[in-house]
């Protein structure tokens, strides 16, 4: 039988896309399957920190294998925000509450009015204790920022989002061909990898 490993998530998209990638090797639970219902604490002023605080939140209740993940978009003319706070990047600017990401996307628009530097990455770490120990996996893919929002599909950035090499947006894209490349997969790949020497 695998050995179960939990991913400290209940964003459903992420569950499935983790099962397809990881899922030979582990079997990926979510948090609801262990029965948490709590908010995690997210309050660390880094991705690498955020993606740490939240899988020891889970191993030190749950005493189980398990890992998380935090993503921000890094904006080179922006000096790398807005980062850590991409999903409140509005709000924390006084711009509405909670997360808003038309707001967010409006925002980064207008800071980058102008700037003809576009360069962009999306940065996803993934943070996991395994048998005790810790590590951490980072996929990370470059791009740029349109100068509308273009595309209906996935959530966040997507619609301003446009990968390196590609025409489209992340928004344009279907989600397998976003997947493909997407930051998240590369984490994801770099965790399969951890996961294969440390079994
Ligand atoms: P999280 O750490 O995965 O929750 O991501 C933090 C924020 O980054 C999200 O609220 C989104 O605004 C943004 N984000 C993360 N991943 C993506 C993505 O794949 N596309 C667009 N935006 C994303």
């Amino acid at each position: 039988m695998q050995e179960k490993l939990v991913f400290a998530t209940n964003n459903a998209h992420k569950i499935t896309e983790l099962r397809a990638i990881l899922g030979k090797r582990r079997q990926i639970v979510s948090l609801e399957e262990i029965g948490c219902r709590e908010e995690i604490p997210e309050t660390s002023d880094t991705i690498e920190g955020n993606a740490l605080q939240k899988a020891r939140w889970v191993s030190q209740r749950f005493h189980c294998d398990c890992f998380a993940d935090d993503t921000g978009l890094e904006v080179e003319a922006l000096g790398g925000q807005p980062g850590v706070m991409s999903a409140r990047y509005a709000s924390i600017n006084g711009r509405g509450e909670g997360h808003d990401a038309s707001a967010n996307s409006a925002l980064l628009l207008e800071k980058l009015d102008g700037i003809e530097n576009r360069k962009a990455r999306f940065r996803t770490v993934i943070a996991a204790i395994i048998g005790g120990k810790e590590f951490l996996a980072e996929g990370i893919v470059n791009g740029s920022i349109a100068t509308t929002p273009r595309g209906t599909d996935g959530f966040g950035y997507d619609p301003l989002f446009i990968p390196e090499g590609q025409s489209l947006t992340f928004a344009e894209m279907t989600s397998d061909e976003k997947n493909a490349i997407s930051h998240r997969r590369r984490a994801s790949e770099a965790l399969l990898k951890i996961l294969e020497t440390n079994p």
